[in-house]
């Protein structure tokens, strides 16, 4: 799995073969299959989070939310709260041709686009890998490398002598300093190069570009992807406060006041709100979370790029679900209750168990197994059990249900922080798109825990990343423009 630590070790295969062969194979053939269920479900109850734990978590969130956007506390708040001084939804009337560059996972694209009369959109875009030894090397091979390929696609659209302005989403925690300055507080996800956290992007951004020789593009604003998110929704949706992702990674952004975000420095007038980026991914950093984090949580943790880190989003996200999956399918193996005498080398590798299996699993009808089964034939599991197959699906349900009802925790704490009572939550990411019940897990985990009284409801959001930037640097010009528009109109004679 990329973004693993290689210094993590696995639990030692030669261990669980010695357990082995010092019982009777005998004793591990189930007696009754029910027993050996019994028990698997025994071990995993810590996974199982009912209403009162997801009670308090969202609870412990909103405390910590309060603490990022405090004066005194957002120096050791678990959750930022970084202001994105995007305070303007679009209206809809946005126009123009803009760049937009989305970096956040293990490719990057960029995007051109083209917004015309009656809300026409028209996307050109491309996708290109960022190698694993560039994911981990120095920032200024990463800039570098995402200049050539701006470049590139300049070209290759006949723009090189446009200028354009260019919206540039930067899916990882930066503490804003103004709508195109953003300093990386810490690389997530994988990614780790050098030279790069505590800087301004936008700079690394620009001087790389000036490398390759681009003068004509200008970064006029870096956002994060739940921006991003949220403003797409928003263009077509006025009730949208809220943007989350649950990808790779997750974290979520919306819609505050201005007076309650002590930190802020921008003007005071209209609109008196601003979109705050959460960083939710690290609520439990400050051990917030304690109470639920299990045995195999602090494996996964252990073996991350970023260990003490972002522990919210390890229980969540797409980049640690499958892993936490192999981690508590590895125990079951170890104490005989599952896959017993089958080859399971492969499983005993770190990030062998991907997150596409956990989807594909619980794809199937109960009962069937035909998803199931390519899965364990890719892992080179032959012949399994329909009781196996049914206990795997078991633990990838426990793992997803907890991902969902955390993610539906963060969500309901937002929703009880704003004072709007009919919200649309604008939602984005692999996991929430491709996990068949995810969708269906939040929308009624939060409707439960928010109450027969409140409305809300979550909108698929397209394209955050790309559309989104476009829309920041759209509004952002626009308003540009009114303001030159005003200034000739006040220094007319
Ligand atoms: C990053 C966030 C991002 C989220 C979803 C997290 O790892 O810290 O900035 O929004 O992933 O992509």
């Amino acid at each position: 799995m990329q973004g693993h630590n290689p210094n993590w070790r696995v639990p030692p295969k030669d261990r669980v073969l010695k357990r082995m062969e010092s019982t009777s194979l005998q004793s591990y053939k189930p007696k009754i299959i029910s027993e050996q269920r019994r028990k698997i479900e025994d071990l995993c109850r810590d996974l199982i989070v009912n209403n009162d734990h997801i009670h308090v978590v969202e609870q412990r969130l909103r405390q910590a939310i309060d603490k990022g956007l405090g004066k005194e506390s957002h120096a050791v708040a678990s959750v930022k709260c970084y202001s994105t001084y995007v305070r303007h939804l679009p209206t809809g009337e946005e126009k123009g041709q803009f760049l937009a560059l989305d970096l956040g996972g293990t490719n990057f694209r960029v995007l051109l686009v083209d917004i015309g009369e009656n809300k026409q959109f028209n996307m050109q875009s491309k996708i290109f890998a960022i190698p694993q030894h560039v994911m981990i090397g120095t920032g200024e091979e990463l800039f570098d490398h995402i200049a050539t390929c701006l470049k590139e696609f300049m070209v290759e659209h006949n723009l090189e002598s446009t200028k354009l302005p260019l919206g540039f989403t930067f899916s990882f925690p930066c503490k804003q300093l103004g709508l195109a300055e953003g300093r990386l507080t810490t690389w997530t996800k994988g990614f780790k190069c050098s030279g790069v956290e505590g800087e301004d992007v936008v700079r690394l951004l620009q001087e790389a570009l000036k490398r390759v020789g681009e003068h004509n593009i200008e970064v006029c604003a870096i956002l994060n992807d739940t921006t991003g998110c949220l403003m797409s929704c928003a263009w077509k949706e006025p009730k949208c406060r809220i943007g989350l992702i649950v990808g790779t990674g997750t974290n979520a952004c919306y819609l505050e006041d201005i007076e309650n975000v002590e930190l802020w420095d921008g003007d005071s007038g209209e609109p008196r709100h601003v979109i705050v980026n959460t960083e939710w991914g690290g609520f439990g950093d400050n051990s917030e979370l304690d109470f639920i984090r299990t045995k195999w949580d602090e494996a996964v943790d252990e073996g991350s790029l970023n260990p003490g880190k972002q522990t919210f989003e390890k229980m969540i996200s797409g980049m640690y679900m499958g892993e936490l999956t192999r981690q508590v399918l590895v125990d079951m193996i170890w104490e005989g209750l599952i896959f017993q005498e089958k080859d399971t080398d492969k499983l005993f590798e770190w990030g062998q168990f991907l997150t596409k299996y956990v989807s594909e699993i619980e794809s199937d009808m109960v009962g069937d197994f035909t998803r199931a089964r390519k899965v364990l034939e890719e892992l080179g599991i032959k012949d399994p059990s329909d009781e196996d197959m049914s206990a795997m699906r078991y633990i990838c349900e426990l793992v997803s249900r907890r991902a969902g009802f955390m993610a539906s925790a963060g969500i309901t704490a937002l929703l009880k922080k704003m004072d709007y009572h009919d919200v649309v939550v604008a939602i984005d990411g692999s996991v929430f798109r491709y996990h068949p019940h995810f969708p269906n897990i939040m929308r009624s985990r939060i409707s439960q825990l928010m109450g027969i009284d409140y409305k809300f409801d979550l909108m698929l959001s397209t394209d955050g990343s790309g559309r989104g930037a476009a829309l920041v640097a759209a509004v952002l010009t626009n308003q540009e423009q009114q303001r030159k528009q005003q200034q000739e109109i006040e220094n007319e004679p």
